[in-house]
């Protein structure tokens, strides 16, 4: 046994291994429909899963987004999964830190997620007022909309974010 963590590209043979791991990481919530529909997108959705002692041990997805008419690509990170038996072990911020670099070598500037401050601020993410969410957020969800640059230049985008098929969808963005 080692605590070695690989991250890798998912592949279309981790399909089951991956239903299985929303499952047990989201017994409350499917995810897996959203996650059949984020591997089934031809292009600008970036989807890596993280390898244990040979065990598929977690996932994150970047989708490749836009705002308004620009050209500068945004990637929305989610969702980040870890299996149960797994988790607290330092895989989901490997997942983070590793996917923030291969989606800056995509081009990406900046990313966007939709999730818990306490976690994401550990990683540089903070609120995000200029760019909104596709569909309005309940009060409460407000404080989860964040952000993190990946230039260093401060990002002057402004306006509404275009998301990819997948995330057209009001109660993903819903309690
Ligand atoms: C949230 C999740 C991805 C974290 O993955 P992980 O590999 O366990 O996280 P890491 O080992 O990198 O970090 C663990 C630290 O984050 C903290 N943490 C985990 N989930 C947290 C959350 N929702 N809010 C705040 N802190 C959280 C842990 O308390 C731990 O802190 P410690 O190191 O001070 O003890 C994982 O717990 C998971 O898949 N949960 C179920 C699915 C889910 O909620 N996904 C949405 C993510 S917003």
């Amino acid at each position: 046994m080692s605590d070695a963590t690989d991250i890798r590209d998912s592949l279309s043979t981790d399909g089951a291994a991956l239903e299985d791991l929303y499952g047990a990481a989201f017994p409350d919530e499917n995810l897996i429909p959203l996650l059949r529909d984020l591997l089934g997108e031809k292009e600008g959705v970036f989807s890596f899963v993280a390898m244990r002692d040979g065990a598929l041990a977690g996932h994150i997805v970047f989708s490749m987004c836009r705002v308004g008419g620009r050209d500068e690509k945004i990637a929305l990170l989610g969702p980040l999964t870890v299996s149960p038996r797994f988790q607290r072990q330092g895989i989901g911020g490997t997942l983070i830190h590793e996917g923030l670099r291969r989606v800056t070598g995509e081009g990406a500037t900046q990313v966007l997620v939709l999730g818990d401050p306490a976690y994401y601020g550990r990683f540089g993410f903070e609120p995000e007022c200029r760019v909104s969410p596709p569909y309005d957020l309940p009060q409460e969800w407000r404080t989860a909309w964040q952000s993190v640059s990946l230039s260093s230049a401060k990002s002057e985008l402004s306006g509404t974010l275009f998301v990819p098929k997948p995330w057209h969808k009001p109660e993903l963005w819903a309690p």
